[in-house]
């Protein structure tokens, strides 16, 4: 049975790909930062049938993702598939405005987490193992010429950075590592405005989960499809 961990797991896209990943027959670690939330997320998932733990993450904290090592590690020794999705976009104010706190919070968890979490885990990744970081189109660098959300698009552009230099560092490894786009997605993060379902989010996440070639690694995907950085 392969074996999935995705971060912020209990609701949005993170949920999604849990439920559709767990429908294949993946064993599904599903991380949340809340112990409270993430059980209920799991009793739901195991309630349609899928076999789901959860392990407590809060990926801008290192030592957390340390501490869930150590409980994952005790139970699995392979992950086949690592979904880094926990992500935030707050109202920071524009690039002049923007405050140090709010651009350290932005950054733990949407740049440095993806990368700590790869860094603790790596014993667990093996050749053929997958990384997937959800990034965003407004990381591309064509994005960055923007007042919108610059906290945001700096950070996935960071983001993308780091699956960039993971991919090169674990090539020789036989690990792929990717960047995602999943579209504006209908979800507390993208607003009742977005024209995505959370199925359709989750679909090309779940193909680089899944069908994408092992080969395919250091690039940035949407729609199944390699986009720009
Ligand atoms: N929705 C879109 O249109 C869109 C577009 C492009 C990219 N994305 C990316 O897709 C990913 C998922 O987004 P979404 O739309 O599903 O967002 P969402 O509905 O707001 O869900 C975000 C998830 O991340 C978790 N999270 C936030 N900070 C965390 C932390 N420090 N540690 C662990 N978990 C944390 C949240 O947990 P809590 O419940 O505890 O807050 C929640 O489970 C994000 O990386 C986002 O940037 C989304």
């Amino acid at each position: 049975m392969k074996t999935v961990l995705i971060t912020g797991a209990n609701r949005g896209i993170g949920y999604e790909i849990a439920r559709q990943l767990g429908n294949q027959g993946f064993l599904v670690i599903l991380t949340a930062r809340e112990k409270g939330k993430g059980e209920h997320a799991m009793m739901h998932l195991r309630g349609l049938g899928i076999d789901c733990r959860f392990v407590q993450i809060d990926v801008s904290d290192i030592r957390s993702i340390e501490a869930a090592y150590q409980v994952v590690s005790k139970c699995r020794d392979s992950l086949d598939v690592l979904i880094n999705n926990a992500g935030i976009m707050p109202q920071t104010g524009g690039i002049l405005e923007v405050r140090p706190k709010a651009l350290r919070e932005v950054f733990d968890t949407n740049t440095f987490g993806p990368l700590h979490m790869v860094q603790v885990f790596r014993p667990l990744l093996n050749e053929g193992s997958r990384i997937i970081n959800i990034s965003s189109s407004l990381g591309k660098f064509s994005s960055q010429s923007s007042d919108y959300s610059p906290a945001y698009g700096m950070s996935k552009n960071a983001l993308n950075v780091v699956t960039l230099r993971l991919a090169h560092a674990l090539k020789d490894s036989g690990i792929a590592v990717n960047s995602m786009c999943p579209g504006w997605v209908k979800t507390d993060m993208g607003g009742d405005g977005a024209q995505r379902s959370v199925e359709k989010g989750a679909e090309t996440v779940v193909w680089l989960a899944t069908e994408a070639p092992i080969n395919l690694t250091g690039k940035f995907i949407r729609d199944k499809r390699e986009i720009e950085f």
